[in-house]
């Protein structure tokens, strides 16, 4: 798949299958990560990779976490099978650090960067994912069950895998609609 190609007929997934990124894929995923854009060099980024077992323990944790938290009881439900929708899970975090020229949004602008360059990555390889967030993204417990400070961010859960329906999403949206000149 050439560079546009990519650009434009990529699409998310939710529906993903085993197996998911093999080592070789995985490599060239995470250096996909690393080659965002980034203010001040400050690599305002760090991954967890969750498969295997790890899915079951940040399954637990969610569980944990919306029990603690107080949250809804479908939430609660649901929070354990959340993580096995996938085969991968990378979970990509902005670990903000005080800067005098790269402000909060800059940090996490490039930590999104990294989720979408590995959305493409595995794209390219013929696997498919689905970023996500939502509450699991901001609780507080999680955050500390996953040894993060306060103050950073989980920028999302890319959930990785191969994809169960070969379908191509239409395009949803048109240029004319969005840009203008000045
Ligand atoms: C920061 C961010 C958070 C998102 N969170 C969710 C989410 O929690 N659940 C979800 O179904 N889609 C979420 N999405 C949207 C999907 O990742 C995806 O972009 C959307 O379904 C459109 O599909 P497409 O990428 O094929 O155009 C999120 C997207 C972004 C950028």
């Amino acid at each position: 798949m050439d560079a546009i190609e990519l650009l434009l007929t990529r699409q998310s997934d939710s529906n993903l299958s085993f197996p998911g990124p093999n080592p070789a894929q995985l490599e060239i995923i995470k250096k996909a990560a690393l080659k965002v854009p980034d203010h001040g060099g400050l690599t305002p980024f760090k991954f967890i990779i969750v498969e295997e077992r790890g899915r079951e323990k940040l399954g637990e944790i969610y569980y944990q976490a919306a029990v603690k938290e107080q949250q809804e009881q479908r939430v609660i439900d649901r929070a354990r099978q959340l993580p096995e929708r996938a085969p991968m899970l990378i979970i990509a975090i902005s670990p903000y650090q005080e800067h005098p020229k790269v402000p909060r949004i800059e940090q996490i602008q490039s930590a999104g960067c990294s989720v979408f360059a590995m959305q493409q990555a595995a794209f390219a390889q013929g696997l498919s994912g689905v970023w996500r967030t939502g509450y699991f993204a901001q609780s507080p417990e999680v955050k500390k069950q996953l040894g993060l400070d306060g103050k950073d961010e989980i920028v999302g859960y890319l959930y990785l895998g191969t994809p169960t329906v070969q379908c191509t999403k239409p395009t949803r949206h048109k240029p004319e609609d969005f840009f203008s000149s000045l």
